[in-house]
């Protein structure tokens, strides 16, 4: 085991999807796998492995916010020889192009966290995804033929989910960013560092601009549509 999670050696199947809720990742272990079995529950944040379509997954929360991400993300990694990690998550829609419902594919995060500031001693490093599994994404949602809107950019990793300085979060949004979301940025600079491949997948789970939010049946179904786009591309 590793100092977070308590699954043995080869317990981790090489494709980990990562959503921030762990009961998120029992939910998607017993509705997408088969033969699932939780792997670890230290702390509480709960992993399984089973298997999707004959391809060995895992799936493991990582909490909310980079330095929590940044604990399970490395020690999969690094411990694990984890080779693709596929965030499945919700962001908050910044733009007024994308709604409430809709699926962000994020090609890139920016972020007001100082994790990088100090990495890279105040260089601008910009943490983008694996291109593979981009593409291998942008192209499972449209066949998937969504019935919400696909939108693939920016987003906005923050440390707050209450932002003191909202501004801020608008001036992104007029630089292109499409949501604002946790974890991205971190996601993405750990796996580049350690040479794997990362992607994050969204669904807008409320808008910043209106306020509007979905409803937990919505969120349910939209999350779905989700780890559909996540398993294909991470099984490419
Ligand atoms: N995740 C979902 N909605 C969010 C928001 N408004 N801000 C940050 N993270 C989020």
């Amino acid at each position: 085991m590793s100092t977070h999670i308590g699954a043995a050696p080869g317990e981790i199947a090489p494709l980990v999807l990562m959503p921030g809720d762990p009961l998120r990742a029992r939910w998607i272990a017993e509705t997408f796998l088969d033969d699932a079995r939780c792997v670890t529950e230290v702390r509480g944040m709960l992993g399984y492995t089973g298997t999707w379509r004959g391809h060995r997954v895992s799936v493991q929360g990582s909490g909310m916010g980079q330095p929590s991400l940044a604990i399970y993300a490395t020690e999969l990694f690094r411990d694990y020889d984890v080779q693709n990690i596929v965030r499945v998550g919700s962001a908050g829609a910044l733009s007024e192009r994308v709604a409430v419902r809709d699926v962000v594919i994020a090609t890139g995060a920016c972020t007001d966290s100082r994790m990088n500031v100090i990495r890279f001693e105040g260089l601008d490093y910009a943490p983008v995804a694996d291109f593979a599994l981009l593409r291998a994404a942008v192209e499972a949602a449209e066949a998937a033929e969504l019935s919400v809107g696909l939108h693939v950019g920016l987003v906005h990793s923050s440390d707050s989910f209450y932002p003191a300085r909202p501004e801020l979060v608008a001036r992104l949004a007029e630089y292109g960013a499409l949501a604002v979301e946790m974890e991205a940025s971190a996601l993405y600079t750990i796996a580049a560092g350690l040479g794997r491949r990362a992607l994050a997948v969204c669904t807008v789970s409320d808008h910043v601009l209106t306020g509007e939010e979905t409803s937990a049946e919505e969120r349910e179904r939209t999350f779905s549509d989700m780890v559909g786009i996540a398993l294909s591309a991470g099984t490419r």
